[in-house]
């Protein structure tokens, strides 16, 4: 039996034919992406040559120590490296060894002692409409105040601490204010629930969690300081609770363990010397999700990732000056960190920081802040080109959006359909589109077309070519490289300065997860294939990572959600194919005897979620069966049960312990289908 509370997609066809096996796989491996790739034109946009592009990837990987060496200049050292790489704790590469530096110092009191002193940091802009320019000068006086509050706190060198903040200015003050005193930071995006952050702060060992009263989103307000303190019950490590009055909500403070920011900064005209961090000091950590167990702290360090993050944006988008640049992203993921955060102010650039929705509260919010700000380079989602697509050409329409000149992507593969509309109605078939490749653990873009080396020839869903510093090749199961053309496994054969440090706490992982599969190249997880004009096309996950509307989530961080109710048995998460989202979350669970599943259950679990791991891992869909597929050796496998539930057939069913359960939950597919067919 089958109870369902909200069916959507519905393009199921449930042919369930053993027999045409060899095919069905084929087909099965091969995803949206692919199919839709084969049928498109080619040179769509074309600029200038790839020459300087070329040789300067050869260089890179050529002379790898040499080519680090100039380019590491891109920052200010208080003393410089003795070598640019030892590779001999491999896999845990150290770069620029000896080097000393600080982050704070390059991104602020570099630029405040030249021209740049006022020039704006950030133009903040508020979902109300309510804007904030802060300059180099203005953001390292507001830095400077909260790294002596840090001091006053008691943090010292090697302390850590947890940032739980919304899009405020405040975000990155702290950030920036815990690198120069060199404290390492973990920051929690705020749309995670208590659970979440609970875990976060502990794994790391946060002595102090800076948060905020609350956050506007889409016009709702959200209660974060209530979410801490759950959090901080769970988390014994915190001794101090530091909340930034935001939106003005009343919020009850903890005596003696709650302070206001704004009290503890009272004093603004501070300075704060800079610590001398080693370029393998830890800068933060930041959690992201897996194929098991908890979501894994990546660590990145001071020097070699802010090498990467300044060069890889200076290549890749080649910002100008007097530029204005806009991340649309969240602070609160990697793209965030290095991409609102550190490399615009190691560049020295001036970025917009948007607090709120960018369909709020009209769908053109987002073409309104381009014509009002004069935005020259804009880098956002895939799933936000979609989204905001769907509204049609009239909201961008009204808006003169001729600042544009460089258009960027990131978090999944662009599908050619919105690939062309941001080509056409957003940049006017004049801004190329920089499709950004990359992950949490690779710090900063890893393939990308290079606007500042010259970018070629562009293909709609190609994010082109490997930065420099990147050897990528693609490969079968057996390690073996694929033929150009055909889809494999995308790993790097040599190290580059951005690649994380390690995970917190968890080396043998580290080692296991991105080191085990291919001894001595970085693995990923992620299907990729190389055309015959050496063009790199990504083809999504190959694991049971989800990425929905961009947000990396693991199926497994779901499920043990779903099972901690009691009246979940047991639980099998997946993703379908969303027309805006990239991928929705389908949830399948078994109940425990005694409870009845319906609506009212539904709604229970969606709660639950929501409070505890947060509104992003919601599942769209919650199914009630009577079992699950599963290989002989207990494992579920969410493959059938996607391939089942999107139409398509399972593939080799010979590792199955239960046949019948397929049928089971064909069977439940069916007979929903034809519930909402009446
Ligand atoms: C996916 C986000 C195709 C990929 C920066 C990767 C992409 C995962 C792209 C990392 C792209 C990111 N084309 N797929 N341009 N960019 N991905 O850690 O599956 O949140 O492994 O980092 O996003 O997600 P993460």
């Amino acid at each position: 039996m089958l109870y369902e509370e909200s069916m959507s997609g519905g393009q199921a066809h449930t042919t369930f034919e053993k027999l045409k096996i060899c095919f069905l796989l084929t087909y099965l491996f091969m995803t949206e992406t692919d199919r839709e790739y084969i049928s498109l034109p080619v040179d769509e946009y074309v600029s200038h040559h790839r020459g300087r592009y070329e040789s300067l990837h050869r260089k890179s990987i050529e002379d790898a120590d040499e080519f680090w060496n100039e380019h590491a200049s891109i920052l200010e050292w208080y003393s410089k490296w003795d070598r640019v790489l030892d590779d001999t704790k491999a896999p845990f590469f150290r770069w620029f060894i000896n080097g000393k530096l600080n982050v704070s110092y390059n991104a602020l009191d570099r630029h405040v002692k030249s021209h740049r002193r006022n020039k704006a940091a950030f133009i903040w802009v508020a979902e109300s409409g309510a804007e904030k320019i802060v300059t180099y000068h203005g953001l390292l006086k507001r830095v400077n105040a909260f790294a002596k509050a840090l001091l006053d706190a008691g943090l010292k060198k090697g302390d850590r601490i947890a940032i739980y903040l919304p899009m405020i200015i405040e975000a990155p003050v702290v950030m920036l204010a815990a690198a120069r005193i060199g404290v390492a930071f973990t920051l929690v995006f705020s749309g995670f629930g208590s659970n979440s952050l609970a875990e976060r702060i502990s794994d790391c060992g946060a002595k102090v969690v800076v948060t905020a009263d609350g956050a506007n989103r889409g016009g709702k307000l959200i209660e974060l300081k209530k979410i801490v303190d759950d959090a901080v019950e769970q988390a014994t490590t915190v001794e101090e609770v530091i909340v930034v009055k935001n939106t003005g909500n009343k919020v009850e403070m903890v005596e003696g363990r709650d302070y206001w920011y704004h009290e503890v900064t009272k004093d603004q005209n501070v300075f704060v010397e800079p610590e001398k961090m080693d370029s393998n000091d830890p800068l933060y950590i930041l959690y992201t999700s897996g194929t098991t167990g908890k979501p894994k702290g990546v660590v990145h360090g001071n020097g070699g990732y802010s090498v990467w993050i300044s060069n890889t944006l200076k290549w890749a988008f080649n910002p100008q000056e007097d530029d204005r640049w806009w991340c649309a992203a969240d602070i609160g993921w990697v793209t965030g960190h290095s991409y609102i955060v550190f490399a615009p102010l190691l560049l020295g650039l001036t970025s917009i920081m948007y607090e709120g929705a960018i369909n709020y509260p009209e769908p053109d919010r987002m073409w309104e802040i381009i014509e009002k700000y004069g935005v020259n380079l804009l880098y956002t989602s895939p799933t936000a080109i979609r989204m905001l697509m769907r509204y049609g050409d009239a909201y961008p329409g009204k808006h003169d959006l001729s600042s544009l000149r460089v258009l960027g992507t990131v978090g999944e593969p662009i599908n050619p359909a919105a690939w062309h509309w941001y080509f056409r109605t957003i940049g006017k078939s004049k801004c190329p589109i920089v499709d950004t490749y990359w992950q949490t653990e690779t710090g900063g873009f890893i393939i990308s077309p290079a606007v500042d080396l010259g970018i070629g020839s562009l293909k709609p869903g190609s994010a082109t070519f490997p930065m420099p510093g990147i050897d990528p090749v693609i490969l079968d199961e057996e390690g073996k490289e694929v033929p150009v053309g055909q889809k494999g496994f995308i790993a790097v054969r040599k190290p580059w300065p951005g690649l994380m440090l390690g995970l917190n706490n968890d080396p043998e992982r580290y080692k296991a997860v991105y080191f085990s599969k291919y001894p001595g190249k970085y693995f990923n997880g992620d299907y990729a294939m190389k055309d015959s004009d050496g063009y790199y096309w990504l083809l999504g996950r190959s694991d049971e990572v989800m990425k929905v509307s961009g947000h990396r989530i693991g199926t497994i961080e779901i499920e043990d959600a779903l099972v901690s109710f009691k009246e979940i048995a047991e639980a099998a998460v997946f993703s379908k194919p969303d027309v805006v989202k990239g991928e929705a979350i389908v949830a399948f669970v078994i109940t425990r005897q005694g409870f009845s599943p319906g609506k009212e259950m539904t709604e229970k679990l969606k709660k639950g979620i929501r409070e505890t791991m947060g509104p992003i891992l919601v599942p769209d869909e919650i199914h009630y069966v009577g079992s699950v597929p599963k290989t002989r050796s207990g494992k579920i496998m969410r493959r059938v049960l996607k391939a089942v539930y999107t139409g398509q057939v399972p593939g080799d069913i010979s590792t199955l312990e239960n046949e019948a359960s397929v049928d089971e939950i064909k069977e439940a597919i069916e007979s929903l289908r034809a519930q909402t067919k009446r």
